[in-house]
């Protein structure tokens, strides 16, 4: 995809001649038409000043077009489409079963996320919104759809599932939003989601948004959309002052080491891998050590996925470790490191994993750690996102990665009552990192620990005494 998919970027802005520049940031949301309630709930939550993105979607959106809409990672793009379709519904009413507008995501904590986002404004506009995803009961959403709901937001999987059980009938649907569309346009979600679109009113509305919105959507704006008002009004390349980018060039053995002292950082990460199980293999690593990490992936259950999230937001953990599950339009308040334990391999995955940090105009750095013989491939993949890093060899101990990225000496307590992990041998000295992640776990490959060898000399010259004593 790579470097296609950024030529035809360029492309669609260059071919469609209609892309919007940047609105000032003078513009107010009390000139674009909005009903009082929503004026109001925007007051009370603070937000005064709409963005580029939704001073330039949101006109078209409320005169009932047809909207592509692509503006960088934390830019807005969730009320750039959601007040314009909720001011819209305004007023009408859902038959039991019988959703009036839809907004469909790839995962299931952005549906919770985008529900909990639009419901203050749905409230005050006397609309239903519910959010319907797969992993919890398919009864209590069957149940507040028979009651009525103007509002669903789903994800694909789970709300073809209720229409297939005759719990949902889409055939009333005139506002449907793709949010993160071009993932949507994946073979993964493709046949559910034009499944979706074949069964909603056919003169309805259609948005699509994503900070990557690229020619994977092609075929269904071809398709479902008409006449679409097309905005870009930021570059969705990583090329943005607020974030800077560093590739740290570490050696095998130390990659464990140092991605603990980063973890043990003061204040919020993500750490992103590509696989489950690596996933749940650091997070292990790193509560051995005494950070307070938690993993997220597709293979937990919904209740401890909806749990993680919540803690990671709370602060009761402080380094979520996850697959791509998490790299797609996820807000954390405050969460100004994302690290990429295992380099992304796709420009776009970086630049949504990249986005979960300098969102709402706040600054961020993205980290992503390599061992020699990736240079060569990950450095093609920022180019192709657009994004130049710093590129720095680190150690794990060094100055410089605690520069970088906060990164200190993890306290070595495991939570959870886990083996305990190395720690190091002079505590004057700068730490020196947790070794090879079997050393660390204590595999038979790592030497045992100091405190392991301690422990067994205690329990020897115990036994010893206790011999010597008669016992
Ligand atoms: N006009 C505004 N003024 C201040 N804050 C805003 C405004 N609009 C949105 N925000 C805040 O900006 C943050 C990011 O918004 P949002 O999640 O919609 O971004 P996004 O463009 O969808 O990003 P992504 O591409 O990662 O999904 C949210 O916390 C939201 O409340
Ligand atoms: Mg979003």
């Amino acid at each position: 995809m790579s470097e296609s998919a950024r030529t035809h970027t360029r492309q669609r802005d260059d071919a469609s001649g209609a892309t919007t520049p940047a609105v000032p940031g003078t513009a107010s949301f009390d000139r674009l038409g909005l009903p009082d309630g929503i004026l109001r709930v925007l007051r009370e939550q603070g937000v005064t000043v709409p963005f580029p993105i939704q001073a330039a979607a949101l006109p078209h959106a409320l005169a009932g077009r047809d909207v592509l809409g692509r503006g960088r990672t934390g830019s807005g793009k969730t009320l750039a489409f959601g007040l314009g379709m909720l001011a819209r519904t305004a007023g009408r009413r859902a038959q039991p079963k019988e959703p009036l507008t839809l907004v469909l995501v790839p995962t299931r904590e952005l549906a919770q996320q985008v529900g909990e986002a639009l419901t203050p404004y749905a409230e005050a506009l006397r609309l239903r919104l519910a959010t319907v995803v797969g992993g919890v009961s398919v009864g209590r959403q069957a149940a507040v759809l028979r009651d009525g709901a103007e509002v669903v937001v789903a994800t694909p999987g789970r709300l073809h599932d209720l229409v297939e059980r005759r719990s949902c009938r889409l055939g009333r649907v005139r506002i449907v939003v793709l949010d993160e569309a071009d993932q949507m346009c994946d073979m993964g979600f493709l046949p559910q989601v034009t499944e979706i679109l074949d069964q909603v009113r056919p003169d309805g509305q259609r948005m699509l948004f994503s900070a990557t919105l690229d020619h994977d959507v092609d075929q269904l704006v071809r398709d479902y959309l008409r006449d679409p008002a097309v905005h870009s009004v930021d570059p969705s390349s990583g090329a943005v002052s607020a974030v800077d980018h560093h590739v740290l060039v570490v050696h095998g053995p130390d990659r464990y080491a140092v991605t603990t002292e980063i973890a043990a950082r003061d204040g919020r990460v993500v750490l992103f891998l590509d696989t489950k199980h690596g996933v749940d293999q650091l997070t292990r690593h790193l509560r051995a050590a005494g950070v307070a990490a938690a993993a997220l992936h597709s293979g937990k259950s919904q209740p401890q996925r909806t749990r993680t999230l919540a803690q990671f937001k709370e602060g009761q953990v402080t380094a979520l470790v996850a697959t791509n599950v998490a790299a797609r339009g996820l807000h954390v308040d405050d969460l100004d490191l994302v690290v990429n334990v295992d380099p992304a391999t796709d420009p776009k995955d970086y630049l949504h994993r990249a986005g979960r940090t300098a969102r709402a105009g706040r600054s961020g750095t993205v980290v992503t750690l390599v061992l020699s013989g990736q240079r060569r491939e990950t450095s093609q993949v920022l180019a192709d996102a657009g994004v130049t890093p710093k590129v720095a060899k680190v150690r794990s101990g060094e100055a410089e990665l605690t520069r970088i990225t906060g990164a200190k000496a993890p306290s070595g307590n495991p939570l959870d009552g886990g083996p305990v992990a190395p720690r190091p041998k002079n505590h004057n000295a700068p730490f020196r990192g947790l070794g090879s992640t079997k050393a660390a776990q204590g595999g038979s490959a790592g030497r045992p620990s100091r405190r392991t060898t301690e422990a067994r000399k205690l329990a020897e010259a115990q036994r010893a005494a206790r011999v010597r004593r008669g016992g």
